[in-house]
């Protein structure tokens, strides 16, 4: 069985999702990636026009519309040649631009993408209720296209993502929660969607179970190793930004790998965390650079990337099973540009 091999020696390291595109590692996809995007601009019509323009506000500030990218890939690694896969593409960004507005809201997010968020602009209440459109909207495309299977594997999925969400919650500002609940936590709220879209494509194309696992399987893991390289680049920094990480989810209470490693190892950490937290409307920059400092200073950074990287070696094992082709390896190679961002 042939190994994917890794990118050629040389070759600068993509550092931003559109680098992929323009080297021509994901040209495999273009014309899907596009078809997706026509899909996604007609499919949240509304009788209120307030539908489309909160959607829009989202999707026109430019996410890079990964999941869609994972699932179209997937589906011709299994070398399915039908157009179901930009229905089931555009849902996975549906879904995931659904739990956009209503996380936003959870979390009193301000800024995303680049853009005040949809609740800073419209207040709580339409955002919610915009995402629960789009929600139920991705379900009635699913069942309009008699995807009834592959609807109750979506349906569990967004019952993890939110699980996810609710775990993260109960946790904030425990970082004794240990890295088996992190994992959980990431699992859930990150992870299953991605798994699911290696899942839908392995069905469209009616391989045999097995093969719907095994990339369930890479899904998953592609997706643990994307949500701990973004939790280690909010405290390690993007190279590909300011070089510096904005320690937000520090900020939020929210416990993420890195600072679990390093309360793992300094006990104080939990203390001064509770601190930070209780002060709540007094923000303490100073406490709370104290805390980012230690955790960047320790071993906790490398061993949350090397932990991704288990991750990321895994989704890679998973590929192998399938027939070597030009869409497996531009799959591969966005496994490691996961990894690409923080070296
Ligand atoms: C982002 O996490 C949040 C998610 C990936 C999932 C959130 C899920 C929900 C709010 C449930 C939604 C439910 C329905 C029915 C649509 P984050 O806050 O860590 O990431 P961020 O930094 O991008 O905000
Ligand atoms: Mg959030």
């Amino acid at each position: 069985m042939t190994r994917s091999t890794p990118a050629e020696p040389g070759l600068s390291k993509p550092k931003t999702f559109e680098d992929l595109f323009s080297k021509g590692l994901l040209a495999v996809v273009r014309e899907d990636y596009g078809r997706v995007g026509s899909f996604l601009a007609h499919s949240v019509d509304s009788r209120f026009d307030l539908v489309p323009q909160v959607v829009r506000h989202l999707i026109d500030a430019g996410g890079k519309r990964i999941r869609p990218v994972v699932h179209c890939l997937a589906a011709r690694v299994c070398g399915y040649d039908g157009d179901g896969h930009i229905v089931l593409a555009s849902v996975s960004e549906m879904i995931h631009s659904a739990t956009l507005f209503h996380d936003d809201v959870v979390d009193n997010g301000k800024v995303r993408r680049g853009r005040p968020t949809a609740n800073d602009v419209w207040g709580n209440q339409i955002p919610v209720l915009v995402g629960d459109f789009v929600f139920a909207r991705a379900f009635t495309i699913m069942m309009d296209n008699g995807y009834f299977q592959i609807s109750r594997h979506l349906g569990r999925t967004v019952e993890d993502l939110v699980q996810g969400e609710l775990l993260q919650l109960t946790h904030a500002g425990n970082p004794m929660l240990g890295r088996e609940v992190y994992d959980e936590i990431i699992r859930c709220k990150t992870a299953s969607l991605f798994s699911w879209c290696g899942r839908a494509a392995a069905m469209i194309s009616d391989l045999p179970e097995e093969r719907v696992e095994a990339l369930a399987q890479v899904g998953h893991h592609f997706g643990m190793a994307f949500q701990i390289t973004d939790d280690v680049l909010d405290y390690a920094g993007a190279s590909v930004d300011t070089g510096k990480g904005s320690c937000s989810d520090l900020a939020e209470g929210k416990v993420t790998l890195p600072l679990i490693v390093a309360a793992e190892q300094d006990p104080s950490i939990a203390a001064d965390l509770q601190v930070l937290l209780a002060a709540e409307d007094e923000e303490d920059p100073a406490l709370a650079e104290s805390i980012a400092g230690r955790v960047v200073a320790g071993n906790a950074v490398s061993e949350s990337i090397r932990i991704a990287e288990q991750h990321v070696e895994a989704a890679l094992g998973g590929l192998d099973a399938f027939p070597p082709s030009t869409e497996r390896e531009a799959l591969a190679e966005l496994c490691r540009f996961s990894l690409s961002r923080i070296h």
